[in-house]
């Protein structure tokens, strides 16, 4: 039990079973964690909560709540603090994509994702810090993406949340260093969530060609590694990105 004792924040976990935040909320809870849930679907968070409860025995919370907007991350670390006393775990999780190529891509498909993937992990960070610094202690871990180190045509807003949340990450890990704080990303290559379900079965057959390990990722891939991150095993770890993804690249 690596994190008995220790509350934990996972934005975006509520989605179904195989979403990368449930699994990695099921993670921290199966390590003693304490968990809460936000998500923007009110049922989804709840749903989250409960099957967290019943599989770990661990307390869950859900909140819901939309990332990018200041009152509801202000509501949701109230939350945290009014139910636990302490929030000592931030994975920063909600993610969106509005594909469309650059010429096409409107105003609004920009806007929505750098809102979500980027701005929401800023104001969550933000509220984070002014917990954990007075603690002394703390541990931030942002889903990033491959896309945000290799870029992808079809995915400018994406790619630019990603690797705007690579330097979100270093910059807090420089920051709340001196206070015991950790920041650090992964970017997760394909990984088999209801996101890459929403493409062609050919895509899907490419994408595997691309990757050395031949396989796409699972969401447990993924929070094992987060894991790592989130306990003591990675103390002396902070400002890295650490890709999940088969090897994709390297
Ligand atoms: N699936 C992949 O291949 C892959 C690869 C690399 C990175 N990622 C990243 O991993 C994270 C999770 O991806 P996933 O595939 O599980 O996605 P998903 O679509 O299955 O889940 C995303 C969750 O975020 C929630 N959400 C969306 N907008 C929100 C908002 N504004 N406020 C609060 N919650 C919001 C959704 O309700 C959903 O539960 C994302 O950040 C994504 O960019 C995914």
């Amino acid at each position: 039990m690596k994190l008995q004792g220790k509350v934990a924040i996972v934005t975006g976990a509520g989605r179904d079973t195989r979403g990368i935040g449930r699994r990695i909320a099921h993670a921290l809870a199966g390590e003693g964690a304490d968990i809460v849930i936000s998500d923007f679907v009110p049922e989804n968070a709840s749903a989250a909560a409960a099957e967290i409860t019943e599989a770990t025995g661990r307390r869950a919370v859900a909140v819901q709540g939309d990332v990018a907007s200041e009152a509801d991350v202000e509501r949701l670390f109230a939350t945290a603090q009014a139910e636990f006393g302490h929030v000592d775990i931030l994975v920063n999780n909600a993610g969106i994509t509005r594909d469309g190529l650059l010429l096409r891509m409107t105003e609004e498909a920009w806007d929505a994702v750098l809102n979500c993937n980027l701005k929401g992990a800023f104001l969550c960070t933000r509220a984070a810090a002014k917990v954990m610094l007075k603690q002394r202690s703390g541990r931030i871990v942002n889903i990033a993406s491959v896309m945000g180190r290799v870029g992808n045509a079809g995915q400018a807003n994406y790619s630019a949340s990603k690797a705007g949340l690579i330097g979100l990450t270093k910059s807090t890990a420089k920051e709340l260093g001196s206070r015991g704080v950790t920041a650090n990303a992964v970017a997760p290559g394909f990984i088999q969530t209801a996101m890459t379900d929403a493409l062609s079965e050919d895509l899907r057959e490419q994408m595997k060609k691309q990757v050395p390990l031949g396989r796409l990722g699972t969401a447990d891939d993924v929070a094992r590694v987060v894991l790592f991150f989130c306990t003591d095993d990675a103390a002396y770890v902070t400002g890295q990105v650490l890709s999940i993804d088969g090897g994709l690249f390297m």
